[in-house]
């Protein structure tokens, strides 16, 4: 592998006359990102449609735009898509609000603060699997969707989402393909124009903008003595240092929409890949088998038990190296900056993936074989910091990662304890498809056998 960075317009040109890249990128942006990274090394250039970017491999460049010069860098840009989503909330504000709204949110997610939940979100996969018959089908991507979905309701914003579930299912699905096409097309028709996409998605937009001011309401109505003390109830509390104002109702939306869409779909799809990895070899459901009988005996997992539950980290661990849920993000040049050898002008967009590093073989040996083991002994910590980054890193790296961690370990383990899942036969594995998260196409459907 070359270890310089190489302008690739021109090559790239060449395939693609007119739009740059983006045929390449559209078809595959994984692949198109692992495939700039053997081509040419730390970083490239490259161009979809008008617009020039930036792609960076080399971790020491990483960790400067991501960690040590972070404040050089903007998220706006491209993904100005999800800004429609999410407005002003926390993954997408900028500056002095997002470090605001940042130090608010944050006890929320300690890792001391999040043991509470446990209860919860074991009960959430209890719940799932006491609906589950012995030889049944079932599509593992939307029962899990479901339950990491509930957990996050009921955690943050005390909310039971019971019989409309699949309408908010249903809209962010719709929300997830045409966002994604739209955030990978040249042309972007505004929303007013009323094609049948358009209203799919305003339509999509509108119900979930309907649920989440309906939550505001209500707890605006029941808020006097009810003592809660969720992530709503610090969002509604808060008071600006400056103006000493509370959040206006359209701030509250965009940072519950963020949490509602940050939160659930990476860990649904996160622990979809991992039961996909799990059924395809025995040995490792083996090891985990023996794992939850010595530390859990039968027992619901709780928090405690997370520590003890070693070999399922590493499983989900591996589970996002080849599968980062996260896999795609976006930084801009607030002024002209410096990055390694690579001079920068202020607004030139970079794109950030873990991907290429995480199948690099440089850092992980036999990179696409899946091996939970690789994970011990913290070898990991011998990598240099952006070599393996599923959650992000510096300033913006992901404030749910210990939740995300916790709630995953207790899902796999309260269903692998009870369940044994089984791929379909003549049902092709599931591929990754990259949606606004790396999502199974198609789902993944599973046989469900008691234990
Ligand atoms: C497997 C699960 C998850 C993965 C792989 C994941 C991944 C990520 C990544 C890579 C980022 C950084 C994006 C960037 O640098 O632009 C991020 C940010 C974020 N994540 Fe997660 N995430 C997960 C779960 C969660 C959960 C459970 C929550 C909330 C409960 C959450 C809330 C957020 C928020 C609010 C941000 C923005 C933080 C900021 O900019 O200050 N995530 N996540």
């Amino acid at each position: 592998m070359m270890s310089q960075g190489v302008t690739v317009e021109r090559s790239l040109m060449k395939e693609t006359i007119i739009g740059g890249s983006l045929n390449a990128f559209r078809k595959d942006p994984l692949l198109f990102m692992l495939q700039l990274h053997h081509m040419y090394g730390d970083y490239a250039r490259f161009r979809l449609g008008p617009y020039r970017f930036y792609a960076v491999f080399n971790p020491d460049m990483l960790k400067e735009v991501m960690v040590t010069k972070a404040d050089a860098f903007s998220k706006a840009g491209a993904f100005d898509e999800i800004k429609r989503l999410t407005g002003e909330g926390l993954v997408m504000s900028e500056g002095a609000h997002h470090d605001r709204q940042r130090r608010m949110v944050q006890p929320k997610f300690t890792r001391g603060h999040i043991r509470k939940y446990s209860q919860q979100m074991a009960q959430s996969a209890s719940s799932l699997t006491e609906k589950w018959i012995h030889g049944q089908h079932r599509d593992l991507t939307y029962d899990l969707f479901s339950i990491t979905f509930d957990i996050i309701a009921r955690t943050m914003f005390s909310y039971d989402s019971g019989e409309i579930l699949q309408q908010i299912k249903g809209a962010f699905d719709s929300i997830n393909r045409i966002a994604t096409e739209k955030i990978r097309s040249l042309v972007r028709l505004p929303l007013l124009i009323p094609t049948r996409q358009n209203r799919e998605y305003t339509a999509a937009l509108r119900k979930l903008d309907e649920i989440v001011y309906s939550i505001i309401a209500n707890r605006k109505i029941n808020q006097e003595g009810d003592g809660r003390e969720d992530l709503l109830s610090v969002l509604m509390n808060a008071v600006d240092e400056t103006d000493q104002t509370r959040m206006s109702d359209r701030q509250l939306r965009d940072e519950l929409m963020t949490m509602f869409l940050a939160g659930h779909e990476t860990t649904a799809h996160t622990l979809a890949w991992a039961f996909d990895f799990i059924m395809r070899r025995p040995d490792i459901e083996e090891k985990l088998l023996q794992e939850w009988s010595r530390v859990l005996g039968g027992d619901l997992p709780t928090a405690d038990h997370f520590g003890d539950l070693v070999y399922t980290q590493n499983v989900l661990w591996e589970t996002l190296r080849l599968r980062p849920a996260g896999y795609l993000t976006m930084r801009s040049a607030l002024a002209d900056t410096r990055v390694g050898s690579l001079q920068l002008r202020r607004g030139d967009a970079l794109m950030i993936s873990p991907y290429p590093l995480h199948m690099s073989a440089d850092y992980f040996e036999d990179p696409e074989t899946f091996c939970p083991e690789r994970f011990e002994n913290a070898h990991v910590k011998s990598l240099p910091l952006m070599a393996y980054f599923p959650f992000g890193a510096g300033p913006r790296s992901c404030i749910g990662n210990h939740f995300a961690m916790l709630e995953m370990v207790i899902i796999i383990a309260a269903i692998g304890q009870k369940f044994r899942l089984r791929p379909i036969p003549n049902h092709p594995p599931a591929v990754p498809e990259a949606l606004l998260t790396l999502s199974p196409k198609g789902g993944i459907w599973v046989t469900v056998e008691r234990r």
